[in-house]
């Protein structure tokens, strides 16, 4: 009898966490750049997500990025950096390059991490696009690997959360 409630409560434990998640940030995108673009702009706006903890809007950013920039997080990326904590499997951080102006939406770079995707690489899925959502790069992108990668004990993520 207790090992049937045991059973029970796990169960009703990962119906209740997947729920949770399917809620909050939906079904996760493939890796695959177009579904990504599609999944982040319509099925969940990423200009509805929070904005990485203390950099609320737009600030100067510095060389290869825009010369402003926005960085957003999903629901589980913006739990993790709040706790400060890893990112989890689905975590998404979006950063919006604008140019000097202020105005122009130069490009859109996010990182999205999926379990198992590329180990060595902190399991990053990287893209840049256009601001009309033409992909410019996505995948393992080696230039962004290699930059960020000098952030490895910090996974992968320059933007301090304080
Ligand atoms: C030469 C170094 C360099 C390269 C190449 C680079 N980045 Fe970055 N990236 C940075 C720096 C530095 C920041 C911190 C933001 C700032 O102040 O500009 C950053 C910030 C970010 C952020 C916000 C989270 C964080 O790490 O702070 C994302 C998302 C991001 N980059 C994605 C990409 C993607 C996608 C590519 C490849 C298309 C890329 N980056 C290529 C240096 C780089």
């Amino acid at each position: 009898m207790r090992k049937i409630f045991l059973v029970l409560t796990i169960v009703a434990m990962v119906i209740g966490g997947v729920f949770a998640n399917s809620v909050a940030d939906g079904d996760m995108p493939p890796a695959d750049a177009g579904k990504l673009w599609s999944y982040m702009t319509i099925t969940n706006p990423y200009t509805g997500w929070g904005f990485w903890p203390n950099h609320v809007g737009m600030y100067a950013g510095k060389s290869p990025h825009g010369a402003y920039l926005k960085v957003y997080a999903n629901t589980l990326a913006l739990k993790a950096a709040r706790e400060g904590k890893p990112m989890p499997d689905g975590a998404m951080i979006v950063k919006e390059n604008y140019g000097k102006d202020k105005k122009t939406l130069m490009a859109v770079t996010p990182m999205y991490r999926m379990k198992g995707f590329n180990p060595e690489g902190g399991d990053w899925y990287w893209a840049k696009y256009g601001a009309d959502g033409s992909v410019m790069k996505s995948g393992k992108v080696e230039g962004c690997i290699q930059c960020h990668s000098v952030q490895k004990a910090k996974d992968w993520i320059f933007t301090p959360t304080e």
